[in-house]
């Protein structure tokens, strides 16, 4: 089975220290970069855009990491070029929010980054059955969008292992990642439902432990489920 990776949340960060802090997760072995994207009408909440995926790139080159932008947004058409631009690896989109999915996907590739695909807790998996062929990576949102620190939707653990189920059935090599709530009480759970990413905001840059040692913590985590697979 291949690697798991681990993809901090900035959000969760301290943005006084932003690339320091993203440093000691990469240094302690996160592979993946996560930056939300919020708009203040997708989500109630706003966040930050292109100038802050440009300014992780370097950090990413050198840890030869991945910028993994998940936009949550309205018009993403209009801001894809952008985050490329910017550097981005993968852009993820919701498809809640894109009327012309595959053509937002086409336009992705085609600004030179990967393309993924998300979708919100109540969104059934249906939604995905056209598209997934065309995407290199699968979001499964596990909380609502909007904050970090919520509590995991327990649920959203069958719809993984039925997700991995649809990926395997059309042979897709996609990424699974699962973003909201990961914590290392729950990522093994994740694991063996068949996620292959797992984005942490709070789990990483929260709590009284030091980044690497949270790091640590889900990669232990991580293993048991790997085993259990
Ligand atoms: C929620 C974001 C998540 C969030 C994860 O809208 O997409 O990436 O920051 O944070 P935690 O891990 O704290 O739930
Ligand atoms: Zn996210």
């Amino acid at each position: 089975m291949p690697t798991v990776k681990i993809a901090p949340s900035i959000l969760s960060a301290d943005f006084s220290q932003l690339g320091e802090q993203v440093e000691r997760a990469l240094d302690a072995g996160a592979q993946y970069v996560h930056i939300d994207v919020m708009d203040g009408h997708f989500v109630p909440n706003i966040t930050i855009g292109p100038l802050v995926t440009r300014s992780l790139r370097p950090l990413a080159d050198k840890h030869q990491a991945t910028l993994d932008v998940h936009l949550m947004i309205e018009n993403e058409d209009r801001y894809v070029a952008d985050f490329a631009q910017a550097g981005a690896d993968i852009i993820t989109v919701h498809v809640e929010a894109c009327p012309h999915l595959h053509r937002t996907v086409q336009k992705i590739r085609e600004a030179g980054a990967r393309p993924g695909v998300t979708l919100n807790p109540a969104t059934p998996l249906a939604a995905l059955e056209e598209i997934l062929p065309e995407v290199d990576l699968v979001l499964v949102m596990s909380v609502n969008p909007g904050f970090g620190g919520q509590a995991y939707i327990p649920s959203s653990t069958k719809k993984i292992s039925r997700l991995r189920g649809m990926l395997d059935a059309i042979g897709s090599t996609a990424e699974l990642e699962v973003d909201g709530g990961v914590t290392a009480d729950n990522a093994a759970e994740i694991v063996a439902a068949g996620a292959n990413v797992l984005v942490a905001g709070s789990a990483i840059f929260g709590g009284p432990h030091s980044i690497a040692e949270n790091v640590a913590s889900l990669r232990t985590a991580i293993e048991v489920g790997r085993n259990e697979r």
